[in-house]
């Protein structure tokens, strides 16, 4: 399926769900540029706009991070959920290794309150100037987090600050399709997602990213998401990205090569 056909997909779920088009009018009347009122004003209706996302665009990469998760969360792992929004995947985290110790950390308190059931410790603050002295976690994650920061390379640089030596970051965002048939078939898509919460889709040069060996990068969804793994060893900026002009998108949803 093109993006094309996607986005006229996204086009008609919206159009077929009144309750949906009813909430997006509850987001309306945050200034786009209050991150935080956006999110305070989401909250009740998030997980309902999450779901749908994933069905969207948003399942390869969210699939793709809980496998790599799969792989290195142990029992008595330090993890930081940062931007934890709900807390859907701290609870999905708990799933997978309930003897993890969990930190939770978002901007938006009423975003935070709805992930109070959630065990572990809750803060409001911000990603970007985490309040966690260097090497204090095993596990960075952060899914839909920096598309919405103001400077997306600041807040991973304070994910790895933040990282043990020998942890893991991880983190989806949403990202630019290469070309301009994608570009333009998922116009649409970009811009609800930008007017109602308040993201970006990352273009290459603003992507936090750093190739090593210890590193991947995957695009999902015809290279409108990305999940990317990162290690201490690394530090991010502007680089070449792997796949430019062919997203990878595995089948399973776990990545094989993306170079
Ligand atoms: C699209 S939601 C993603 C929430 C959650 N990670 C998830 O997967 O559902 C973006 C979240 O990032 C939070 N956020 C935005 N800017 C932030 C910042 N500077 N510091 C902490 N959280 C932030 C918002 O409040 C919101 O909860």
């Amino acid at each position: 399926m093109t993006v094309v056909e996607d986005a006229a997909l996204a086009i008609t779920a919206a159009g077929t769900d009144d309750g949906l088009l009813a909430d997006a009018e509850l987001f309306r009347g945050a200034p786009d540029d209050d991150v935080e009122a956006v999110y305070d004003l989401a909250a009740d209706r998030y997980d309902h706009f999450r779901e749908l996302w994933l069905h969207l665009a948003g399942a390869g990469a969210e699939k793709a991070m809980l496998a790599d998760l799969r792989d290195v969360l142990r029992p008595g792992a330090k993890v930081l959920d940062a931007g934890c929004g709900t807390g859907v995947l701290a609870r999905t985290m708990l799933e997978l290794e309930p003897d993890i110790e969990l930190t939770m950390i978002d901007l938006s308190a009423a975003m935070l309150a709805k992930a109070g059931d959630v065990p572990g410790e809750h803060l409001q603050g911000s990603v970007l100037e985490l309040p966690f002295p260097d090497g204090a976690f095993d596990v960075v994650v952060s899914s839909w987090v920096i598309e919405t920061v103001p400077d997306p390379m600041g807040a991973v640089t304070e994910y790895l600050r933040v990282l043990d030596p020998d942890g893991h970051v991880f983190y989806t965002f949403c990202s630019l399709p290469h070309g301009w048939f994608s570009q333009t078939g998922s116009a649409w898509l970009r811009n609800t997602v930008g007017r109602d919460f308040a993201g970006t889709f990352l273009d290459d040069e603003s992507t936090p990213w750093h190739d090593c060996g210890r590193s991947h990068l995957h695009r999902f969804s015809h290279g409108l998401t990305t999940e990317v793994a990162l290690q201490k060893c690394c530090s991010v900026g502007a680089r070449v990205l792997p796949g430019a002009g062919w997203p990878s998108q595995p089948p399973d949803g776990r990545p094989g090569s993306a170079a």
